[in-house]
């Protein structure tokens, strides 16, 4: 059995989850995160690889008939995810800390399995893979989830264009090339929204189809970037990626590849949020300073300063906190993956802010549990109005998806006391050993079993001593 080890109290534990074990799923995690407010971070952190493009990335390697080796691999659970659902697939996985070997020569399944792909909306970006590799895919409706009802209507349409049967039945979307060769063809395909994961779904179709093809209004974020370089070093033909139209020549087949994926600009931004809301110095690499214009010029305008130092490396200055105004866009505009971090530092601004989330029709959750921490934010439809407070103060809240967790991270780092958060499961989806960093640069934490919070537990020793109030 694979192992994937997720770090927790600086000393690595094995969950019993496996990248191969399908029947391996996580049972439900009844540990909280206490966390003791004030802190003032010190120190380093690095960053680790992007999410958002390992999941792409290890799609894409269904294209694939030879071996990949992908490093920078972050630890987490919906990377462990996806390599259960690519093994069921008949692919064989290796994972050796950041490195992790795919060889998809036996792909021989085209179904993905419900159970796996309801528990990974990303999921659902194989159905491009396993249509150019097989001819034929069959994988689940990913549903929806916490922030919205995230519809895959512009990936099925882009795939028809292409060629493709599509139909839905029973909740498991049904596709087939028919044809002799059962190969996609090239198309010209304009998107209604610059959809992430269409965009990716129909570039990595486009790889092994025949002809060309255009994807119009294509999103541009630099996960797209990095799965079409990953293409590219695989002997693909893409044009444009990071750009609103990317052209895919499609050719015959790809080959093996070794590939180091991007670091994790989300999760870039959320420890430059910790070091505003702390009002702390820190540095952090490897980063990509310009994946992240819009949310470093948020920041300047709030009143943080965030110089690039060397290549890869940024350091945050703190600075007073003012209030600022927020919409989320696609990229190049604010990433809507930070919007609930930075509603958590603007709770501590000096005025009033307006965040207006655009991206997902359900993506304001957090607020109720911030201001059950003190502070004072009103929703009006996708609008929220932050109006700042001196001090947050810490309490019981539950995280209800992964970036409003980060959100409460952030503010019991700010608050006074302690801040329990449950429902970490959402935490450990998307950030890779975020309580042994937080620990690094000094901060007081520990997650405990949930039954033990209600006998108090002690206050673990910091590194750093805290500021005096
Ligand atoms: C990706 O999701 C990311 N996930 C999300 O990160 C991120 O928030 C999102 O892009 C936007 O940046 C991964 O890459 C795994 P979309 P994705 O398709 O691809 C609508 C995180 O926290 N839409 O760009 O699912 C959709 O409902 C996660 O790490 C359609 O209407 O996002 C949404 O409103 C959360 N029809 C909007 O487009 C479609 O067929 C953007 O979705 C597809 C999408």
């Amino acid at each position: 059995m694979q192992r994937i080890s997720l770090i927790l109290e600086d000393k690595p534990i094995n969950h019993s989850l496996s990248l191969t074990d399908t029947n391996a799923l996580p049972g439900e995690d009844k540990s909280v995160l206490q966390i003791w407010g004030r802190a003032s971070l010190k120190g380093h952190v690095k960053i680790s690889g992007a999410k958002n493009s390992a999941l792409a990335i290890m799609a894409g390697a269904l294209l694939c008939p030879e071996d990949c080796r992908l490093h920078n691999v972050p630890s987490l659970v919906d990377i462990m995810r996806m390599g259960q659902i690519l093994s069921a697939l008949g692919v064989k996985l290796e994972n050796n800390g950041e490195i992790l070997d795919i060889n998809a020569r036996h792909l021989g399944q085209s179904q993905a399995p419900y159970e796996l792909v309801s528990q990974l909306r990303a999921s659902f970006f194989v159905i491009g893979p396993l249509l150019a590799r097989l001819g034929v895919a069959r994988v689940p409706l990913p549903g929806g989830c916490a922030i919205g009802a995230r519809p895959v209507d512009l990936h099925v349409r882009g795939l028809q264009a292409m060629g493709a049967e599509v139909h839905i039945d029973h909740g498991i979307v049904h596709a087939y090339v028919s044809g002799n060769n059962r190969k996609l063809k090239g198309a010209k395909i304009y998107l209604d929204y610059p959809s992430v994961g269409a965009t990716e779904t129909l570039m990595m179709a486009a790889t092994l189809a025949e002809g060309e093809t255009t994807i119009e209004n294509a999103a541009q974020e630099p996960e797209v970037a990095d799965l079409a370089n990953f293409c590219i070093a695989m002997g693909a033909k893409i044009r444009g990626a990071g750009t609103n139209t990317i052209i895919v020549s499609g050719v015959p087949n790809l080959h093996s590849v070794e590939y180091s994926i991007i670091p994790d600009r989300i999760e870039t931004g959320t420890f430059l949020v910790a070091g505003a809301i702390t009002h702390s110095e820190i540095t952090l690499s490897s980063v990509v300073p310009d994946h992240l214009t819009a949310v470093i010029a948020k920041l300047r305008e709030i009143g943080a300063k965030v110089i690039a130092e060397e290549p890869n490396c940024l350091r945050i200055v703190p600075g007073r906190l003012r209030a600022t105004d927020i919409e989320t866009l696609p990229y190049p505009g604010f990433p809507t993956d930070m919007q609930a971090p930075f509603m958590a530092l603007l709770t501590k601004s000096e005025g009033d802010s307006v965040i207006t989330e655009t991206v997902f029709e359900n993506r304001l959750s957090h607020v109720a549990e911030l201001n059950r921490m003190g502070a004072d934010i009103r929703v009006k439809g996708n609008h929220a109005i932050v109006r700042g407070v001196p001090l947050l103060s810490g309490a019981p809240v539950v995280a209800t998806d992964l970036r409003a967790s980060a959100a409460l991270v952030l503010a019991a780092l700010a608050a006074e006391g302690k801040t329990t958060i449950q429902r970490l499961h959402h935490l450990d989806r998307g950030y890779d050993n975020l309580e042994g960093k937080l620990r690094q640069l000094g901060v007081r934490l520990q997650r405990v079993q949930e039954e033990a919070e209600e006998e108090e537990t002690s206050v673990p020793e910091s590194k750093v001593t805290a500021p005096s109030p």
